[in-house]
């Protein structure tokens, strides 16, 4: 499962990817908004600081519009990957880029349905929002379960990028049900590498090797 880090934070980002764990990252105007910083300037930023796919979101609604902004977004680094809404609109985008050879992900799914319909649009990416389902009452990881079984159903090519992910227990069943990418808060991915029983071991090994007086 890859791992992607949903911020625009670039210090973050880096300290993600120093360790060697980074796959991706994940913007969005939101983020972009917190980091307050140029979208053009922090993206091409972040593209250098990984490979993997970099998601820059279109902020238009209609399908002209999204064009335009996609040709400005996707000249900024190799990597960029554009994101749309899940709206026609942002499909008609979807199936236009991805034909050109452009990733696209494709944001703002709750529902199986509409994960469908991205796949048949060409998406490289679905972004289903697990912590927001969860949020309005539903079952975020029930909705990777669906999409997990009907993209293996039809063999589709889109990849599953669990979005909106709140703890480490999202990343545990998504990796469960075989989602292809998880893309967290940076606070959320280094969580999951503490465990306290990792760290009393940590200071019971040190205390008992104090007592030896010997150095490596
Ligand atoms: O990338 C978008 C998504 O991860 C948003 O998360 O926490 O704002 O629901 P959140």
């Amino acid at each position: 499962m890859k791992f992607f880090a949903d911020t625009a934070d670039t210090a973050e980002i880096a300290e993600l990817a120093a360790t060697g764990l980074l796959d991706g990252v994940t913007t969005n105007p939101s983020l972009i908004a917190k980091a307050g910083r140029d979208i053009m300037e922090v993206t091409r930023e972040i593209c250098g600081l990984t490979r993997g796919p970099v998601s820059a979101e279109v902020v238009a609604l209609d399908h002209a519009g999204m064009m335009r902004e996609a040709e400005v977004l996707r000249k900024i680094a190799e990597n960029v990957c554009i994101k749309v809404p899940l709206t026609i609109d942002g499909l008609k985008t979807c199936k236009a880029l991805t034909g050109e050879g452009t990733m696209v992900n494709v944001t703002l799914c709750f529902s199986a349905n509409q994960a469908l319909l991205a796949a048949k649009a060409g998406a490289s990416f679905i972004s289903p929002f697990v912590g927001r389902h969860d949020d309005n009452g539903f079952d975020g990881m029930q909705l990777i379960s669906d999409i997990r079984l009907i993209y293996d159903n039809y063999s589709f090519q889109t990849e599953i990028l669990v979005a909106s992910i709140r703890h480490g227990i999202h990343v545990l069943e998504s990796a469960k049900i075989g989602a292809d990418v998880i893309t967290a808060p940076p606070a959320v991915i280094k969580g999951l590498f503490k465990h306290v029983l990792t760290d009393k071991g940590i200071e019971g090994f040190l205390a008992d090797w104090a007592k030896t007086g010997q150095s490596i």
